[in-house]
């Protein structure tokens, strides 16, 4: 299966601390293999991360990147896409099935998603700048549809193994069993 990659660009410790916490989760739970936290070093946020994957199961990494542009450049070598969400490019209804193809054929994918200011050269860079509508919203919202759309729905299915917590689905109420 080819492999999902998210970075997220511009992380600033404190203001997005939150933010980028919750691209990274979603990233996770929605299929992806791997993080990339470009802009401020933050460790505790990885960290962070990497303590909800002990818990509750999978194989997903976060890794802080120094040089984005290397990680593109590198990608591209290895014969993977760069996908870049925005407001501004294609919208997804438009476009997806075109990158699902890629992806389904055994391409990687690296979507990245942008803070507060993107780059102007990412959007040259990139070999798809995606929309999830022509209108402004959250980088959160822009990924977690992409990703839904791409796998069509199948990556909420997927079990997350070697956790040491696993929710029973319970119509009302709470219930949560310790794996030993
Ligand atoms: C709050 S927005 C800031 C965008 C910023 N004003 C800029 O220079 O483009 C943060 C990120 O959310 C994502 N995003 C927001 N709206 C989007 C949309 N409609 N479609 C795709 N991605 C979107 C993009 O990745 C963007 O970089």
């Amino acid at each position: 299966m080819s492999r999902i990659v998210v970075l997220r660009l511009g992380h600033r410790i404190i203001r997005d601390q939150r933010l980028t916490t919750h691209v990274l989760l979603t990233a996770r739970a929605y299929g992806a293999d791997e993080g990339l936290v470009a802009g401020e070093r933050d460790d505790e946020l990885l960290n962070g991360v990497r303590r909800v994957v002990e818990n509750w199961g999978g194989e997903f990494k976060v890794n802080y990147v120094e040089d984005w542009r290397k990680v593109l450049r590198d990608w591209r070598e290895r014969g993977g896409k760069i996908i870049h969400l925005t407001m501004y490019g294609i919208n997804l209804p438009d476009i997806i099935d075109e990158v699902r193809s890629l992806w389904r054929s055994g391409r990687d994918l690296l979507i990245v998603v942008g803070g507060k200011k993107v780059p102007g050269e990412l959007y040259s860079i990139a070999d798809y700048n995606i929309a999830v509508t022509n209108q402004p919203h959250s980088e959160v919202a822009a990924l977690a549809t992409f990703l839904d759309w791409l796998q069509e729905g199948e990556e909420l299915r997927r079990e997350f193994k070697g956790g040491k917590l696993k929710i029973i689905p319970q119509r009302r109420g709470k219930r949560v069993v310790r794996i030993d």
